[in-house]
């Protein structure tokens, strides 16, 4: 029995699709979710710079006694988990692997779509992870600059709308049978999705397979919290706390009552 939490972070409220779908499948866990609103969004900026930013997180949540980290954001995971891994003690789960897993396993023929970040399409880690898992498999990749902001901005409007169908177009032209959503930010834009790619496409979202990785980790390394005591989550940001409560509670479908802020500097100090 090991009662200290799991801590989570994204550059945002993304990470919070992947804390959902942790509460359903653990719930008698504890969780510290970190959102680095102040430097949102990672997928323009430099690997470089999203590695500093993923190592100071890391850090952090490490001396807040974590006993496992999930780094909730496929750019984050894209650019600084092996690093992450090296430099810290703490065991940390990323989201690229288990989805990757899932496309290889769900494709019938072998033509598997990517939409993602800048940062994460740049990183050329998913064809890696694929072709790893199946050589022969294809990886039709197309960046899309556009969904965070708008997401993170609470648009679902037409401008979405139109953003998501220029992007899936060339993976229809593709033939792909499976799309991975590679940023943990899509999932609360399902609907917009399925729409755009319509029955005849698997689509692939990092918080369920994440989950799922997180789940058998711990049981794995025995590291699970009493199955019957219910678990409690706290939130941090280095952003607004109110504006992380507002998106928060739309991406959590859950009431967030209370956040905390972080200063940025303290993040820094955590990975001086
Ligand atoms: N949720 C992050 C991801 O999964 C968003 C990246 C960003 O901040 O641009 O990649």
């Amino acid at each position: 029995m090991d009662a200290r939490p799991i801590g989570i972070f994204d550059s945002g409220a993304g990470g919070l699709t992947v804390l959902h779908e942790c509460l359903v499948t653990l719930p008698h866990e504890d969780f510290l979710y970190l959102g680095d609103g102040a430097r949102c969004p990672y997928g323009p900026r430099p690997h470089a710079e999203i590695r500093r930013f993923a190592h100071e997180i890391a850090s952090y949540l490490e001396q807040e006694g974590v006993k496992l980290i999930v780094a909730a954001c496929n750019a984050a995971t894209s650019a600084a988990l092996p690093a992450l891994q090296e430099a810290l003690a703490v065991p940390i789960v990323g989201v690229l692997v288990p989805e990757a897993h899932a496309a290889v396993q769900a494709t019938r023929n072998r033509r598997i779509g990517l939409l993602a970040t800048e940062a994460t399409v740049a990183s050329g880690r998913y064809e890696e992870v694929v072709h790893a898992l199946d050589a022969g498999a294809r990886v039709v990749a197309v960046p899309c600059p556009k969904l965070v902001p708008l997401i993170e901005a609470g648009d679902v409007g037409e401008e979405l709308d139109a953003a998501v169908r220029e992007y899936a177009s060339p993976l229809r032209e593709e033939g792909v049978d499976t799309v991975i959503l590679g940023c943990t930010h899509y999932p609360i834009i399902r609907r917009v999705f399925e729409r755009a790619f319509g029955r005849g496409t698997t689509l692939v979202y990092s918080a369920d397979e994440t989950a799922r990785e997180v789940a058998e980790t711990l049981a794995r390394k025995r590291v699970e919290n009493d199955p019957d005591r219910d678990g409690s989550s706290r939130f941090l940001t280095t952003g607004s706390p109110e504006e992380f409560r507002t998106l928060g509670e739309r991406f959590l479908q859950l009431p967030i009552p209370q956040v905390e802020q972080v200063s940025v500097r303290e993040l820094e100090l955590a990975a001086a």
